[in-house]
């Protein structure tokens, strides 16, 4: 089923970025990639796999949050707001949390990968007709003016997965400042951060006996071959996974098998067998920690919602 968006603006990166960003990230020592290039159609698809692992305890156990405490997100959240949802995915959440604000007038649904952004966006707004959805396909660290998608209603910026851990300490620092003045005066921010906890836990759900985890980070190579003529062998690279301890973190990366050359638009990469292209970061937070890089971002914190087993958590943030 497609439903009718009120609007679809495509802000997103050329190719000539991709190509770019990769040159630059491989050219560096140690090597790294941008992590928002996972997600091409496959890497959106696998990545939505990954959300139902056993192992991948966070997307569950954030629903459950979102679902079992709707009546907290009803009493604290305006009426009749807008949501706008930084790196939107799938639509699993947006739903229970429209669920438990049902005079939401507006959803702005923002994500890098184009084709996937259209067709969810538009089943939401199918499913949903008295929501007005306007889609922004584009990189959500980069300015996005609402002034013209969202006039008057309170904004709501909604940001679950722990996608902020993803993001470096300054730059997450530079997300949420902007966002902050994105959603103006009255507005508030809901924010999922995955909490620290037993590393083993962690290293398992990065690493799932399924392999899809690795599927999705190699797909990354696989992109590369077919956007930027690249000529990496999948087989001669591995999925790594490092838990680091300070600031708490898991580390994804794809480890050469043996010492290889590899050519790229051109350009020939050196790899020694054992060196690693760093894809990833997932940092894990206190929550007293995050309370307090929220409050220096310039927001005031609302509320505080955690499972039974304080394994996830959703921040309500008011701006200040
Ligand atoms: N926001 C997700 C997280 O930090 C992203 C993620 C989950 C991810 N699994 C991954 C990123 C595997 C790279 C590889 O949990």
């Amino acid at each position: 089923m497609s439903g009718t968006l009120k609007a679809f603006i495509d802000l997103a990166p050329q190719l000539s970025h991709f190509q770019d960003d990769v040159l630059s990230g491989l050219s560096a020592t140690p090597k790294t990639a941008s992590a928002k290039f996972f997600y091409d159609s496959e890497g959106s698809r696998l990545f939505d796999q990954i959300c139902t692992l056993e192992a991948y305890y966070q997307t569950r156990t954030e629903c459950g949050i979102l679902a079992d405490q709707a009546e907290v997100f009803r009493q604290s959240l305006p009426a009749k707001a807008a949501v706008i949802e930084f790196g939107s995915g799938s639509d699993q959440k947006i739903n229970l949390l429209t669920a438990a604000l049902p005079s939401v007038s507006a959803y702005v649904p923002i994500d890098i990968s184009k084709q996937y952004l259209i067709d969810t966006a538009s089943n939401f707004a199918a499913n949903k007709p008295e929501i007005a959805v306007s889609a922004i396909c584009a990189d959500f660290m980069q300015h996005i003016d609402l002034n013209q998608i969202v006039t008057d209603e309170p904004r709501i910026g909604f940001f679950p997965g722990s996608t902020i851990g993803n993001l470096n300490p300054p730059e997450a620092m530079q997300f949420l400042r902007n966002a902050a003045k994105t959603l103006g005066a009255g507005g508030y921010f809901v924010i999922g951060v995955d909490l620290k906890k037993d590393p083993q836990r962690l290293i398992d759900a990065y690493d799932d006996d399924q392999g899809v985890t690795a599927a999705f980070n190699l797909n990354l190579l696989a992109r590369i071959n077919r956007e930027l003529d690249g000529t990496f062998e999948s087989r001669s690279f591995q999925h790594k996974v490092v838990y680091v301890n300070d600031p708490c973190r898991i580390e994804m990366h794809l480890e050469s098998c043996a010492e290889q050359e590899v050519k790229i638009a051109g350009q020939t990469f050196h790899f020694s067998k054992g060196e690693t292209i760093h894809t990833e970061n997932c940092h894990k937070f206190e929550i007293s920690e995050f309370q307090k890089i929220a409050a220096d971002a310039g927001f005031i914190a609302e509320q505080v919602l955690t499972d039974p087993g304080k394994l996830f958590s959703i921040h309500i943030l008011r701006v200040a």
